[in-house]
């Protein structure tokens, strides 16, 4: 019983106003009294972030914002059983979902455009005789590096590695690993375009480095 009440209180200690207080000032960043903040001691926001009227549930390994993040209104973080860290001077735009069930680590810069989600985890359904909710989860873990524009509503899946520099066009669901310096889109994503010469990227071919990766 103890046990219940101490992760009671760990979830939900104060007010949210008061909880918005102390993390702006502990912080010093800018946290909405708007936003419903949960297990705020589990949540380290970086200098000069700005924390709208969203939602972050910082469970599991807990919530790691980098300076200067944005968060948009409506947007919701939840690290379940995992874990979500995001660089300096990235945001996420209204209304955007990440789920960190499997670690979701995101970069420097990096833009996420509004209703876009990100969600490292699948339900398990080999067992046709066992209910899907009843049959677990796999939760591999997301990695956005820096530099990556992912457009509106956009869908990244579980154990994907989006490199440095890429687009993800609006719209796109993204089931493969995203080369760098390239754009794409579609259902699933396939690449559009490259958005520099391969020298500027290393020397390879970028269609190349795709094929291989
Ligand atoms: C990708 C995007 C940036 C356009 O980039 P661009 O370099 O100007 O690309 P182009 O418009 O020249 O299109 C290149 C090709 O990609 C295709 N394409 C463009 N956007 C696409 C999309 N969202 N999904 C699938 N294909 C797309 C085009 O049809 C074109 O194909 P084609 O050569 O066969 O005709 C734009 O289409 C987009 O998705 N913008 C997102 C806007 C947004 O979400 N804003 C949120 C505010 S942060």
């Amino acid at each position: 019983m103890w046990q219940r009440l101490w992760n009671r209180w760990r979830r939900s200690p104060a007010p949210a106003f008061l909880i918005a207080v102390y993390l702006s000032l502990r912080w010093r960043c800018l946290v909405s009294p708007a936003a419903t903040i949960r297990f705020p001691f589990n949540l380290v926001i970086g200098k000069g972030s700005r924390i709208g009227r969203s939602k972050i549930i910082a469970s599991g390994r807990g919530i790691r914002l980098g300076e200067r993040f944005e968060m948009g209104y409506g947007a919701v973080l939840d690290a379940q059983d995992g874990e979500i860290r995001i660089g300096d001077d990235s945001g996420v735009g209204p209304y955007v979902v990440i789920y960190g069930e499997g670690t979701v680590a995101i970069g420097d810069y990096v833009a996420i455009a509004s209703h876009s989600t990100i969600v490292a985890a699948n339900h398990k359904f080999t067992d046709p005789q066992e209910l899907i909710r009843l049959q677990g989860s796999t939760a591999r873990g997301i990695t956005v590096e820096d530099d990556v524009w992912i457009a509106a509503h956009c869908v990244i899946l579980d154990g994907v590695k989006i490199a440095r520099g890429s687009v993800v066009a609006a719209g796109a669901v993204v089931n493969k690993d995203v080369v760098a310096y390239t754009v794409v889109g579609g259902t699933p994503a396939t690449l559009i375009k490259e958005r520099r010469s391969p020298v500027e990227v290393g020397g390879a071919s970028l269609k190349e480095m795709q094929k291989q990766g």
